[in-house]
């Protein structure tokens, strides 16, 4: 049974006397990075550097949401603008272990440059158990590489600290609220972020509908569940699809863009549920989806598969 104050004595312990010199981590907000800030903050102070990387690539009003989160944390942070660079290495990439893996590099990429004017010889990550065993361990098949772990060079320079290497996503949230870290009960969200909820070629363009969708999605799930008329899933979200359909507006023909509405029910996420939402609530994402984005989409759809045969995320 696992115990998140016996986890939390072991791994300042541990991070002690692994992290000799200065250490940066990527922050993306979610729990995982979140309580890796908050774990090594606490064991090697000042020596840690947090750099949340804005890559145009993130939900809406997601940068100053970190922002206010690091800064309450009192964690020594950067925030780095790097929307060109994002697109520029998936420009033309639709294949999506390929846009995963580009997206996996260029973090690194970055965060060496950072690393070296910061002085730090080590790189902190939130791995998390079903991020390397669905990234293929030699044991396990891949399925997909989890940006953190498939995306990673050969020849990177800094030495890993993954102090929640073995935890599953329910154990990292007790940790969290241990911890106080205000992400603790934040739904999951995937480190190439909307770039594997945007089927194809990820532009500006498309990652502003794919936005615009799942915030749509989550605050109309989260006003639902406020009111009572559902709980929340596990994880909810929009992908939007390559493909075009034949519509009609305003007496006009349109052929427009379809959004997929994905919400899941999970324990570990190895395995998920599509949460059976009520149609009222699916009613009002599909209304106000096609009377707000009605230029670009026009039709939505519902994702009724499980995992396995489907993953949580589309790609
Ligand atoms: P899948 O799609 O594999 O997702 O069923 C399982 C859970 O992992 C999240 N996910 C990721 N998390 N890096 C992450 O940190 C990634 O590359 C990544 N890809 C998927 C996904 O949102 C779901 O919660």
């Amino acid at each position: 049974m696992f115990n998140a104050d016996e986890f939390i004595e072991k791994s300042l312990e541990d991070i002690k006397s692994k992290v000799t010199g200065k250490a940066i981590i990527a922050c993306s907000g979610g729990v995982d990075s979140m309580v890796c800030a908050a774990l090594v903050s606490k064991a090697i102070g000042d020596r840690l550097l947090a750099i949340y990387v804005d890559s145009g690539l993130m939900r809406k009003g997601e940068t100053e949401e970190v922002r206010d989160m690091l800064e309450s944390m009192g964690i020594n942070y950067k925030i780095l603008d790097a929307a060109d660079d994002f697109f520029g290495v998936l420009k033309g990439v639709i294949d999506p272990e390929q846009k995963r893996k580009a997206i996996g590099e260029k973090f690194i990429r970055l965060f060496e440059k950072e690393a070296r004017d910061f002085g730090a010889e080590f790189l902190v990550q939130g791995t998390i158990a079903p991020d390397w065993i669905e990234s293929g361990d030699g044991k396990h098949k891949t399925v997909k590489s989890h940006h953190n772990v498939g995306g990673l060079p050969k020849d990177m320079e800094m030495k890993l600290c993954e102090p929640l290497w073995d935890l599953y996503k329910d154990e990292v949230r007790q940790v969290a609220r241990k911890l106080n870290v205000r992400s603790s009960e934040r739904q999951p969200f995937p480190g190439p972020a909307l770039s594997v909820r945007c089927l194809g070629e990820v532009t500006p363009e498309n990652i502003a509908i794919v936005r615009e969708a799942c915030y749509i999605v989550e605050d109309e799930i989260q006003k639902a569940a406020a009111a009572g008329k559902m709980d929340l899933p596990w994880q909810y979200f929009a992908a939007l699809l390559p493909i075009r359909s034949v519509g009609v507006r305003a007496d006009e023909r349109a052929y427009g863009r379809t959004v997929v509405v994905r919400a899941v029910l999970t324990k570990d996420a190895m395995t998920a549920k599509y949460a059976q939402i009520p149609y009222e609530v699916l009613d009002a994402i599909s209304t106000r989806i096609t009377s707000t984005m009605g230029d670009t989409v026009n039709r939505v759809v519902y994702d009724i598969t499980n995992k396995p045969p489907a993953t949580i995320e589309w790609e």
